[in-house]
């Protein structure tokens, strides 16, 4: 079925790049991805930021940052707020990544606080839930998801919606070569689609963008860009090489 959801495509670098390298990177990116038919968006380290908005200033590259905390200013050490994201020309920010959760200590909570703080400063949030292997084999798997973005969704407005994508990303896929199949992901995305609709509206749910996250490459991406409700993807390893990652921007533009 036809859709006018926006397709995303969107690199998180994690902790790689140094300046000068995603200066590099930038520059191949460029050229490679011009052509695009979808959005294409780079998040980088927090000290690679500034950089990328001034060089890609004037192309169809987007910039996000990978964290955001959730008070606006004050003692916390190490922390960067919304308000300094925006000022630096970012426009889009990730939270609940699982890393975050994991190494973290990021709760659905937390993670509900950082989405609406960012919002709130006018940042576009992707926000990430997705299952562990355990809770797969479970079989809790859309009870969980279901869990994490509710959670992370409270309080947001209908009106704030359009600024929110949702980003499905199995932990068990993420860094591991091991993708879901189409089918799975299909099938946790269009989950995701029906509690969009529960609490915004079938209309509403039909027009927010959901990515697929988890060992996506220019060999697979194609195939799960293919699935209804897969409208994008959230980009690790592959997004670190301007080849690979233009090849599946290239795949999302078909
Ligand atoms: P990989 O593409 O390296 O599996 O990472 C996915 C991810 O975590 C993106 O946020």
């Amino acid at each position: 079925m036809e859709n006018n959801r926006k397709t995303i495509i969107a690199g998180n670098w994690k902790m790689n790049k140094t300046t000068t390298e995603a200066v590099e990177l930038i520059d191949a990116l460029i050229p490679a991805v011009a052509d695009a038919q979808c959005e294409v968006v780079i998040c980088t380290p927090f000290t690679a930021l500034a950089t990328a908005v001034e060089k890609t200033r004037g192309t169809n590259i987007h910039v996000g940052a990978q964290n955001v905390h959730f008070e606006q200013s004050g003692a916390f050490t190490g922390e960067i707020s919304a308000e300094m994201l925006v000022d630096l020309g970012v426009e889009y920010v990730i939270t609940g990544h699982s890393e975050r959760r994991q190494y973290f200590a990021e709760t659905d909570e937390t993670v509900n606080k950082r989405t609406l703080a960012a919002l709130n400063a006018g940042l576009k949030v992707l926000v990430c839930v997705g299952e562990n292997l355990e809770q797969r084999e479970q079989g809790v798997t859309e009870e969980l998801v279901r869990l994490q973005t509710k959670i992370a969704l409270q309080g947001v407005t209908k009106e704030q919606l359009p600024q929110v994508v949702i980003a499905y990303e199995p932990v068990w896929a993420i860094g591991t070569g091991k993708t879901a199949t189409s089918d799975q992901a299909q099938e946790v995305c269009g989950c995701i689609r029906q509690l969009l609709g529960e609490l915004y509206g079938e209309d509403t749910a039909q027009t927010v963008t959901i990515q697929y996250g988890g060992s996506m490459n220019p060999a697979n991406a194609e195939e799960l860009l293919g699935k209804p409700d897969v409208d994008g993807g959230l980009i690790g390893g592959a997004s670190l090489k301007a080849d690979a990652f233009a090849s599946i921007v290239a795949a999302a533009s078909r």
